[in-house]
């Protein structure tokens, strides 16, 4: 097959003309998100289940001069989140980027998710249910809008929770790794139709989910792991969610990306042999 030549240049990282979904847009990484796909040019839908919090995103971005709609939408809910799919189509024409990013961040939800002899059914299955099956329902009702469009980028937000095992959120850690999972078949079964599928996997980033979830001194933890001098921003992630959305990455795909300031990159033991050598 002959590779189509092409250069790089500033089109090649500019997302004019594409619509972007973004789910969980009210808040933390997805409003970042939001707000970067629209300054790189996208028509943006801001999909909630906080109808408030979506409209004032989207007031956001069309204050600075970009396209938005507000969309309230239920990851627990498939029809509602085929209307999310079916309003990105309806109001601006077709959709070429999803970014499901949503979690139910609920601190009674997160408090609850402990070590497995503990866990409720019902804890399990909310984290399934909100976090994995709700992306899953947003590929399936995408990628038909997108293959028609001669493809598009989806763009799942796991975890370093997913990449590792640990002594709290047994559940939330095993539904992102299932986004992983899910990514890499996506990206298997509809590559040859033009469909990218990608993961971030945020490490510590300083949202209101974090200030609501994780205590001071467990912060100060992260940060003594993470090879930066500083924790993350929403808007790390937001920038490498623009690049996997770009045509800049056009040869990317089924990856699982970790930005998380080296968490995931060092021994285990590092913050401690540190310590002993002073
Ligand atoms: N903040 C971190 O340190 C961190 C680390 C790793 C992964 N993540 C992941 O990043 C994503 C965003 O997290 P955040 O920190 O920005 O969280 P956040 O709590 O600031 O935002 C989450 C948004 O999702 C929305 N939401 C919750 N349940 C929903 C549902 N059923 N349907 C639709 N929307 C719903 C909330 O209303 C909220 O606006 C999540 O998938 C989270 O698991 C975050």
């Amino acid at each position: 097959m002959a590779i189509p030549k092409s250069e790089l240049g500033p089109e090649t990282f500019s997302l004019a003309n594409r619509v972007a979904i973004v789910t969980g847009g009210a808040s933390g990484i997805g409003r970042a998100t939001c707000l970067a796909l629209s300054a790189a040019g996208a028509a943006v839908v801001v999909a909630d289940l906080n109808a408030d919090g979506a409209r004032k995103v989207a007031g956001e971005l069309e204050a600075r001069g970009g396209r938005a709609h507000a969309q309230q939408v239920d990851l627990g809910d498939e029809a509602s989140i085929a209307a999310m799919v079916e309003a990105a189509v309806r109001v601006f024409g077709g959709l070429d980027i999803l970014h499901n990013n949503a979690a139910d961040s609920d601190p009674a939800l997160m408090a609850a998710d402990g070590a497995i002899v503990d866990l409720t059914t019902e804890v399990w299955d909310r984290n399934m249910r909100i976090n994995l099956r709700g992306p899953m329902l947003g590929c399936k009702y995408a990628i038909p809008h997108m293959i028609r469009r001669g493809g598009g980028s989806i763009i799942n937000t796991s975890s370093a929770s997913g990449l590792t095992g640990d002594v709290i959120r047994a559940a939330y850690a095993a539904s992102k790794a299932g986004l992983g999972s899910l990514t890499q078949n996506v990206a298997v079964q509809y590559g040859k139709q033009g469909i990218r599928c990608n993961a971030v996997a945020p490490g510590v980033i300083a949202t209101p989910a974090l200030e609501a979830n994780v205590p001071k001194a467990a912060v100060e933890v992260y940060v003594e792991n993470t090879l930066t001098p500083r924790l993350g921003r929403p808007e790390d992630i937001a920038a490498v969610v623009v690049f996997l959305a770009s045509d800049a990455a056009s040869f990317v795909t089924g990856q699982i990306l970790s930005v998380d300031g080296g968490l995931l990159a060092h021994h285990t033991a590092m913050a401690g042999i540190k310590r002993l050598s002073g």
